[in-house]
């Protein structure tokens, strides 16, 4: 059912995210839903003002994130229905608390609004939901919203519930036009999505339990993944980031790689959500990647003369060095086995006569040949493997190097997220980065 938050006479969406149960990601993904949400195009040439709403009176989690630093004490959601007043509704601005931000100082992002749950000493919070009249948290809710909506020119509400079922929750769930619920894909978690539809629709029966959509997150392997594909359907799945990408890489920035892969799949999620009525609030796929991740991607086509690609280009030449020894040894080996050697071990020791001798510099000879021809089929060998090695990842390189120049971040992305093989190939990217003047600069812009 679409909600009645208009502004300019276009109604203002709404995404709440409600769990299957606790430490689900519902808080982390509604708040880089909301922050993200600020750098998508909007429609009047600024990004789009976000509210992000706090309704977990439980454990307010966002409440004691954006409002405990700036000691503000504005009335909470809470606090208008106990004192039954929307009017009251004050939506602080924490823009100064966001950190994602777009690339260019010419870009104008929205700002963020936010609306806290409960107060800290307000220890009986939940009696004041339990209590209260549906309908009435419904008016208050909708009323509110749209009180900030027009004071800050607001393009976008995001909801933070509880993981279980309350008034507010419910009453969220009802004025949503995208209900998210985010799951594990483990079946204690998994199987309860249905549950958290039914105990919403017993509070609020104009709940519709078509509206609420499935969400994976911190899933750990993608064909696990597939089978519950085939029991429900699946809206969108977050793997968990520390399993893509883990330690044994040896990537220096692992954290903000991590949390880059996350904002990439937020990104997504809000695209399939608004592709189709709200376009404008689709952040551009870019605002997730990290600032040398876009360094990388633009000095891309300099990597081909870094220092590694020169020493491989060059290694590609002891293939034939390889080759050449190690045909001269197969040749000195065929050439001593066919040199006579008819001197026993015996007849060494006592004293030679002349022919002899000249038998046994025959013998030696033949033997220094043969130890010959084999040091040079050693080295023929070594040489030809390392150059064989050298050929094949100068052409994985200049493949990967390739591939960068064309897709740009989105193929890096897409390859930290592959698997191990390609994280290597993009580690090996960035240390090939390392030694270019363009990278040294970039690095002394960061500090
Ligand atoms: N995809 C992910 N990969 C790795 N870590 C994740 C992912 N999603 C969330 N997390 C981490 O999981 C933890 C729990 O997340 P969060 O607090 O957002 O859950 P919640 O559902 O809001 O919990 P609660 O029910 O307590 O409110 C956080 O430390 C968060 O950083
Ligand atoms: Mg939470």
């Amino acid at each position: 059912m679409p909600n009645e938050i208009v502004r300019n006479n276009r109604q203002v969406p709404v995404i709440s995210f409600f769990g299957t149960r606790g430490g689900v990601g519902k808080s982390t993904i509604a708040q880089y839903v909301a922050e993200l949400l600020l750098s998508a195009p909007g429609t009047d040439g600024n990004g789009p003002s976000v509210l992000l709403v706090d309704l977990d009176v439980h454990h307010r989690q966002l409440t004691r994130q954006y409002m405990e630093s700036t000691f503000a004490n504005s009335p909470t959601f809470n606090d208008l229905v106990s004192l039954d007043d929307p009017s009251k509704v004050c939506a602080l601005n924490v823009t100064a608390q966001v950190k994602i931000q777009k690339g260019t100082s010419d870009d104008r992002n929205g700002e963020l609004y936010f609306i806290p749950s409960a107060s800290r000493e307000d220890v009986d919070a939940y009696l004041t939901g339990a209590k209260a009249d549906p309908g009435r948290v419904k008016e208050i809710m909708v009323t509110a919203l749209q009180q900030a909506v027009d004071s800050h020119q607001v393009s976008c509400i995001v909801i933070d519930c509880t993981a279980i079922i309350d008034m507010y929750t419910a009453v969220a769930a009802e004025i949503s036009d995208a209900a998210l619920c985010i799951t594990l894909a483990e079946p204690a978690a998994f199987d309860r999505v249905d549950d958290q539809s039914a105990r919403i629709s017993a509070i609020r029966p104009q709940f519709s339990d078509g509206f609420m959509k499935t969400v994976v997150n911190k899933y750990l392997r993608a064909d696990r993944l597939d089978d519950l594909k085939k029991t429900r359907d699946i809206y969108h799945a977050i793997p968990f980031t520390k399993e893509v990408l883990d330690e044994t890489e040896g990537f220096d920035n692992i954290d903000e790689l991590r949390l880059a892969i996350f904002k990439d799949y937020v990104v997504q999620l809000l695209e399939k959500v608004f592709r189709f009525q709200w376009p404008e609030l689709i952040p551009p796929p870019s605002i997730a990647f990290p600032a040398y991740i876009t360094h990388l991607a633009t000095i891309a086509p300099r990597l081909k003369n870094s220092r590694w690609m020169k020493i491989l280009r060059a290694g590609i030449h002891l293939t034939w060095i390889g080759l050449l020894l190690s045909v001269i040894g197969i040749g000195g080996l065929t050439y001593s086995s066919r040199m006579p050697s008819n001197v026993t071990e015996s007849e060494r020791t006592r004293d030679l006569s002349y022919t002899e001798v000249a038998a046994y510099s025959y013998f030696t000879d033949r033997t220094a040949t043969s130890n010959a021809s084999i040091l040079f089929l050693l080295f023929g060998g070594v040489m030809l493997s390392a150059g064989l090695t050298a050929r094949k990842r100068n052409a994985l390189l200049n493949v990967a190097i390739d591939s960068l120049v064309q897709e740009r971040e989105i193929w890096l992305m897409r390859q930290l997220e592959k698997g191990k093989k390609e994280q290597r190939t993009v580690m090996r990217l960035f240390e090939m980065s390392k030694g270019l003047p363009e990278t040294n600069q970039f690095l002394e812009r960061q500090i």
